[in-house]
């Protein structure tokens, strides 16, 4: 496969999880990929590995106003963007009781405002070459109702409202957008869930009552995010790919 061959396809939260394997995904189908997440060793060992072109950046997206000057950096470095796929992400257990304006706010800073920021960054200055494929990393969370995670469905509830609208704005330069929205999928999110639940036996059990499917792999992730960057989703923007094992049906029936 060379789908993405000269393509340079920026992806952010890459050092672990989803990220990570979107990443070699898309290397192995000829993209130059460029990385950015906090973790400098992950970074470099996830490039190592990759090979080729692969290249980081260290940064902390919650560092709201120094992403003009990573945009501005990588695009000196390496050109125009092809891509970008936006995987950083937190949750955290937040009850109501806990639910004050800080913590709501640092779930948003991570989830939602540097994604907004990125966007806004690449193509303020036309960092990107037309024919630009955007694709956010949202959950079945913005589309479901879960106790104690207001924090989380909200913020990606607003990646999906904001990927509907820039979707719009952002057409007739080029730029198309969409974002995939996985149910549980097998990375470190998925050992907190286990941890909470004890053991992977009740973690399993507990998940399958809604995701019948059965844990997501990142695998099959990086799939649906490497279609919806290839040419093969021209026709394709403004839209969230559910891929969710079921939970969102089976929620709603
Ligand atoms: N796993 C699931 O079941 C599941 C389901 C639906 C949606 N998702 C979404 O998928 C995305 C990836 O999650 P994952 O499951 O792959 O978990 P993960 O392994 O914890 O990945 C999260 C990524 O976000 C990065 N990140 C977090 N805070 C950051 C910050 N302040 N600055 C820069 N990077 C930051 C992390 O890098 P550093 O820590 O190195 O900075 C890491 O690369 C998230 O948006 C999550 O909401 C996951």
């Amino acid at each position: 496969m060379i789908e993405f061959e000269g393509k340079k396809i920026l992806v952010v939260g890459a050092s672990s999880g989803i990220g990570a394997e979107v990443s070699s995904k898309l290397a192995g189908q000829g993209a130059e990929v460029i990385l950015v997440a906090r973790r400098e060793e992950l970074l470099s060992q996830i490039c190592s590995s990759i090979g080729g072109s692969a290249c980081y950046y260290t940064a902390d997206v919650s560092e709201y106003k120094d992403i003009e000057l990573l945009i501005e950096r990588i695009v000196s470095e390496h050109g125009k963007l092809d891509g970008m796929v936006y995987s950083a992400g937190i949750v955290e257990d937040l009850p109501l009781r806990f639910l004050d304006h800080d913590k709501l706010l640092r779930t948003f800073e991570i989830n939602y405002f540097s994604f907004v920021e990125f966007i806004r960054q690449i193509t303020k200055k036309k960092n990107y070459n037309s024919g630009m494929r955007i694709v956010a990393i949202s959950s079945v969370s913005s589309l479901i109702g879960e106790k104690a995670h207001t924090s989380y469905c909200a913020s990606k509830a607003a990646m999906d409202a904001t990927v509907r609208c820039l979707a719009k704005e952002l057409w007739d330069k080029g730029i198309a957008l969409n974002s995939v929205q996985p149910g549980m999928i097998r990375t470190r999110l998925y050992d907190e869930f286990v941890e909470r639940m004890g053991d992977y036996g009740s973690a399993n059990e507990a998940l399958k009552k809604n995701q019948y499917a059965g844990i997501g792999e990142t695998e099959d992730v990086a799939n649906a995010v490497a279609f919806l960057l290839s040419g093969e989703a021209r026709y394709i923007t403004g839209t969230g790919l559910l891929m969710d094992g079921g939970t969102f049906t089976a929620s709603s029936s």
